[in-house]
């Protein structure tokens, strides 16, 4: 018995450390690959702002359109800029030593980024950006602390002028006892062309899409998933009569 109390207590400790794993405080993002329209959204701003610096060269165009149910023309015309075709990898032509010479570090290929960090960390990642006049790029991000990344998105958030407020619980407004989800960000530096919750909601779209490349075949998993559970089920009760045919005359 004590020895299975400490096989389970040597089982469990991992994870303890996982969910203990420390940084900053995220804002938490569940993604729901079924959501096409999201995703579609996620795609378009993947391939119009993060591209040109990132690949993503474990993932097929012809696939990502097949999909999120693009049709092919509709893709190949508004979504590869490369000259590639709809059949091959989604690389791009930035050459890592040169980037790595502007930047401080290379951009890294985002196929699998959503599962090395998780979809938390991403959608607050891009949420994070503010204004540091003493870094290089000007911009720093509140949970990565001194990026290479400058603001790509910018045009569309603005310039947060403080950090924003990611990993916060939302306050309750001590007269109407409602919830309040204070802003990312209270004042811009910069104004963009959206408002805070409309930029959320881009970045839940662009984090949903990279998640969904980290995971591509979930949907499908999940419902073969069940399936397979069905068919146990069904399966158990014709090997529970044979067994039982089996045994019958056994005394
Ligand atoms: C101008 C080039 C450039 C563009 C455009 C760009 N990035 Fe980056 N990105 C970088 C660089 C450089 C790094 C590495 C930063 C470092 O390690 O300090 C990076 C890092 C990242 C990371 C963190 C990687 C890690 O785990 O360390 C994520 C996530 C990311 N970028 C997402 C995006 C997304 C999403 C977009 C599109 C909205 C985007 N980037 C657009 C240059 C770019």
């Amino acid at each position: 018995m004590r020895k299975l109390i400490f096989g389970l207590v040597f089982a469990i400790l991992p994870a303890m450390g996982l969910a203990a794993g420390g940084g900053a405080a995220l804002d938490s993002m569940e993604p729901d690959h079924t959501n096409k329209e999201s995703l579609q959204r996620g795609a378009a701003l993947f391939t119009n702002y993060c591209m040109g610096c990132h690949s993503a060269e474990y993932a097929r165009y012809k696939r990502v359109a097949e999909d999120l149910e693009i049709p092919i023309e509709l893709y190949e015309e508004n979504l590869i800029f490369t000259g590639a075709k709809i059949g091959e990898l989604m690389k791009n032509s930035m050459n890592k030593d040169m980037a790595a010479d502007w930047f401080g570090a290379p951009p890294p290929d985002l196929t699998l980024e959503a599962r090395l960090r998780g979809t938390d960390w991403v959608y607050s990642y891009l949420r994070g950006f503010y204004k540091d006049e003493s870094r290089p790029l000007g911009v720093n991000n509140v949970v990565f602390d001194k990026v290479g990344m400058p603001h790509v998105l910018v045009g569309l958030q603005g310039l947060c002028a403080e950090k924003p407020h990611i990993g916060t619980e939302p306050s309750i407004d001590p007269l109407s006892g409602n919830v309040m989800h204070s802003d990312v960000c209270a004042n811009y530096a910069i104004e963009g062309s959206m408002s805070g919750p409309e930029f959320d909601q881009a970045m839940w779209d662009l984090t949903n899409f990279l998640s969904y490349m980290a995971d591509p075949i979930k949907v499908e998993r999940e419902r073969l998933g069940l399936f397979v559970l069905i068919f146990v089920a069904i399966f158990f009760v014709f090997a529970y009569l044979l067994n039982r045919e089996y045994w019958k005359d056994v005394h």
